[in-house]
């Protein structure tokens, strides 16, 4: 295999925590947060400090993500370009998050390599939004991390040809200088390293997902799961069709059944040091391309579905995060992978098939192909591992987007407690979910006349019906929730500041599983 396009959670940013005032030396911006409250008292000092005039806060009135770029005279201390940067009212971690995803992106396509941030008033802003400024720290580089994302390898750059000068300048933030800390140097620290792993592999899972189906096929996604284990420092181990075969993985079978490329079912296993708080098991749907079989899709938008295997992406970049945080969770990842396509071996509406459950499934659709793969997944994680938690991410239902549109996640679970948490790290995070009911009406949707179940419901509710046929194969597992993401997972184009993969999930289960510990 060639491979042109290597993933890798390896950001190239260096951080660099500092307790001694920000100062313009070096950097090619330097920044001053500033919120709504007192913008005008902090604002002129800060600009009087740098020999700037007060007329710069005309109009910047400091909504979050505002930024006004002011230019000093540059003396023989470098460093003439200043933003202030608004954090808004400052009392959510959005605000903050907003405010360096903007500055970061700026900042990149400004060629602005190191960056060196005002970070004096951490102490305060953590205050405001009640959390630490450890964890207010992971929430800034988290934001810096993710503004800095591109996915331009694929360009080859061939056509552009006044850009030539501007190719050896940076094209996102080298080095972010957290200075001014103070007494909470330590802190932001720490904090600040782990936003950088979370924001690192959450951008791993944009890579994935904006892979399309020609570079990403079943087996170098099982590759990159490899290649993030190597780095986490986990075990990854991949069965091929004939280890499927042999498991009777039937779902993953039939889908994979009118593909050239053979499927793949990808474990990956973190196993911390010392004693283990709690077994978690992850399931994310690993279609690299869904065409929709048979009953094939209609074409506008189909390229989209290359991100069907964001579910998948988000488990990968997980098992890194959590491996390289430490955390005292044992994290199983599991990741059926196939792409979904019509030829003359494919699947056909009407088969039914045998689940590794044993359960017989009516396939009415072969475009419901996402829950025939991790009904196999489920089966596998409850069996092998009795997981204390089971988690499974999928793009499954085009319906979830019509009922809670592309920046929420459909959350379905049988237990309260876990939906309540999982709500909470939700906000948090930023990555919201919101909850739909498993009420056993919407199971008559998909009872069928000639197997155990049908794939496809009658009509309504779409997004229920998808999730009430996955609950067949948690067995009466006590904990588990499924995670729609069929919205949230991509964004269209001009659909807001990043297209393409989003990496959504890696967050809240990064915040969930941190909860924990
Ligand atoms: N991958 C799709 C769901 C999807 C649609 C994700 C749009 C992201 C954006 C899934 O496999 C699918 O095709 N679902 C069907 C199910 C139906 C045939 C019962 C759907 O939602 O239409
Ligand atoms: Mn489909
Ligand atoms: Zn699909």
């Amino acid at each position: 295999m060639t491979k042109t396009t290597g993933t890798s959670a390896t950001s190239g940013l260096k951080l660099t925590i500092s307790a001694k005032p920000a100062a313009p030396v070096k950097a090619d911006l330097l920044v001053l947060p500033l919120g709504t409250r007192d913008i005008r008292k902090e604002g002129v000092e800060a600009l009087k400090g740098l020999g700037l005039d007060e007329s710069a806060l005309t109009d910047f009135k400091g909504n979050a993500g505002d930024l006004c770029l002011l230019y000093r005279k540059a003396s023989g201390k470098g460093g003439s370009r200043v933003a202030l940067l608004g954090l808004g009212e400052g009392k959510s971690n959005g605000d903050y998050r907003k405010a360096f995803e903007t500055l970061s992106k700026k900042a990149g396509d400004l060629h602005c390599g190191v960056v060196v941030v005002d970070c004096s008033g951490v102490g305060d802003w953590a205050k405001h939004v009640k959390r630490s400024p450890e964890y207010l720290a992971g929430v800034i580089v988290e934001g810096v991390v993710s503004g800095s994302y591109r996915f331009d390898r694929l360009k080859s750059g061939k056509l552009d040809k006044e850009k030539k000068k501007e190719a050896d300048l940076p094209k996102s933030v080298v080095e972010l200088v957290l200075a001014g800390c103070g007494d909470h140097a330590n802190e932001v620290e720490k904090g600040a390293n782990a936003g950088l792993i979370i924001g690192t592999c959450q951008n791993l899972s944009r890579d994935l997902v904006n892979l399309p189906g020609n570079y990403l096929s079943a087996e170098e996604l099982a590759d990159a799961a490899r290649e993030a284990g190597k780095r986490g420092g986990f075990d990854v181990t991949v069965f091929n069709r004939e280890k499927i075969t042999e498991l009777a993985m039937g779902g993953l079978l039939a889908v994979n059944k009118g593909s050239q490329d053979p499927p793949t079912f990808t474990i990956m296993d973190y196993r911390p040091e010392g004693k283990v708080k709690k077994t978690v098991a992850l399931v994310g749907k690993g279609v690299t391309f869904d065409s929709g079989g048979i009953s094939i899709k209609p074409s506008a938008g189909m390229d989209e579905m290359k991100s069907d295997m964001a579910g998948a992406s988000v488990v990968i970049a997980i098992l890194e995060a959590i491996s390289k945080l430490k955390l005292p969770i044992r994290l199983i990842g599991l990741v059926p992978a196939t792409d979904n396509m019509p030829s003359g071996s494919a699947q056909k509406p009407g088969d039914i098939i045998t689940t590794m459950s044993g359960i017989t499934v009516e396939v009415g659709n072969t475009d419901a192909e996402g829950r025939l793969i991790l009904a196999d997944a489920l089966t596998y994680a409850r069996r092998e591992y009795d997981p204390d938690v089971i988690i499974d991410l999928a793009t499954l239902t085009g319906a979830c987007i019509v009922a809670l549109g592309m920046k929420v996640a459909g959350m379905f679970s049988n237990d309260d407690d876990l939906a309540e948490e999982l709500y909470l790290a939700g906000e948090a995070s930023g990555e919201k979910v919101w909850r739909l009911p498993l009420w056993d009406e919407y199971a008559e949707q998909i009872k069928s006349d000639v197997a155990d179940v049908s794939n496809t419901g009658s009509k309504g509710a779409g997004t229920i019906t998808a999730a009430k046929f996955l609950e067949n194969f948690v067995e009466g597992h006590k904990h588990w929730v499924h995670l729609d993401i069929a919205g949230p997972a991509f964004a269209a184009k001009g659909g807001g500041p990043i297209s393409g993969g989003t990496g959504f999930g890696v967050r809240l289960l990064a915040e969930l599983l941190r909860s924990w510990c």
